[in-house]
């Protein structure tokens, strides 16, 4: 019979001195494993006689049982120490300053929409939307375009396939569709009916066949109509006078209304804000020259018809403003394709940060 004390010291030690769980586990085989030195004593049982076999395999068992306990103390051991070792290495310093992070940035464009809406709100103004892509009654025929019209034209309108009805459709050339589609809403006529006054900003896509450095296919506009039993030219003024004012934060801006046509606005005028070109820089404000930024005029009464109102008693205006032009204008941003080029160095040059934009 074998002392098992060699055997059993040499495991002990072999688990103590384990410095991770790999060496650990060759502790194991070498002691329990399939060749290892107590399964070794085990295989020697069979050849004992019976009480010798009992007394010694009870010892061999024994034997086992603490081995096995002491790697598993010692498996205790090295994972939290592992787990030490991970958390200490992994240690934040909450009191660092934050890293700085590149922060993106608003689109002039959707930057000018959010100050316009913000000056035309104060006046009572909301928001109203309309598709992008519309029947050709919506963007010509409610609006008192006839069909020989040359807005209707090829070379200016993207017309597409006609629905299944053969309703004639286009993506829409200018914003005034949504002049019809909200005169013709049930609660809006209810509203007028009962005296109120309507009030809306068209802030959206529009699209013509153009390209250049000032025109490109896809480009925005801002829709405002007012329609109520009063309301006159003069309001008209008043109204795109302080807009322009406003917008452009130049308090005496000079505004002129020049008359012209609108198949949808009689009478009509163009509006142009005053700037100089000295030193071949141009700068909005007093100067002598001009350049035009809208369109305006009084609701035709066909038009007021057309949407299902009564113009002996409706009356109203109208205007029409290139949002992409006015934030060239008021930023100074040469190349109107550059807006749509989803440029990032553009954007980082030109963009407003997201703050600033809600503190206006
Ligand atoms: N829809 C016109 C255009 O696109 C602008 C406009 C709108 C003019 C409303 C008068 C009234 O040119």
């Amino acid at each position: 019979m074998e002392d098992l004390s060699t055997i059993r010291s040499e495991a002990l030690q072999a688990v103590e001195a384990a410095a991770d769980l790999g060496a650990l586990d060759a502790a194991r085989v070498a002691a329990l494993g399939k060749k290892g030195t107590v399964t070794g004593l085990m295989k020697t049982l069979g050849t004992l006689a019976p009480e010798q076999r009992k007394e010694f395999g009870a010892r061999v068992n024994q034997l086992k049982g603490e081995i096995e306990a002491a790697l598993d103390a010692r498996k205790g051991a090295l994972s939290s120490a592992a787990l030490e070792a991970k958390l200490a290495a992994e240690k934040v310093d909450v009191t660092l300053p934050v890293r700085p992070e590149r922060q993106g940035s608003l689109h002039p464009i959707g930057q000018v929409m959010d100050e316009l809406a913000a000056i035309f709100g104060e006046m009572g103004f909301t928001w109203a939307d309309g598709p992008d892509i519309e029947d050709d009654w919506h963007n010509f025929s409610a609006l008192n375009i006839p069909p020989d019209h040359p807005a209707r034209q090829m070379q200016d309108t993207f017309y597409l396939p006609p629905r299944a009805d053969g309703t004639p459709m286009v993506l829409r050339t200018h914003t005034s569709p949504v002049q019809a589609r909200t005169m013709l809403d049930k609660n809006v006529q209810k509203m007028l009916a009962d005296g109120g006054s309507l009030r809306i900003i068209v802030p959206g896509r529009t699209f013509r066949i153009d390209n250049d450095a000032t025109h490109t296919p896809m480009f925005h506009q801002v829709e405002g109509l007012v329609i109520d039993r009063t309301t006159h030219m003069g309001h008209l003024k008043g109204c795109l006078v302080d807009f322009c004012r406003a917008f452009f934060e130049i308090d005496d801006l000079p505004l002129r209304f020049r008359p012209s046509y609108f198949p949808f606005t009689e009478p009509s005028a163009e509006v142009d804000i005053g700037c100089s070109w000295k030193g071949g820089e141009l700068k909005i404000g007093a100067g002598d020259s001009w350049l035009e930024i809208l369109g305006s005029g009084m609701v035709h009464p066909n038009v007021i018809r057309n949407c299902g109102l009564d113009p002996e008693i409706y009356q109203g205006f109208a205007f029409g403003m290139g949002i992409d032009r006015i934030a060239m204008l008021k930023y100074g941003i040469p190349d109107l394709r550059a807006f749509f080029d989803a440029d990032l160095r553009w954007l980082r040059h030109y963009g407003f940060s997201a703050l600033e934009g809600a503190a206006r």
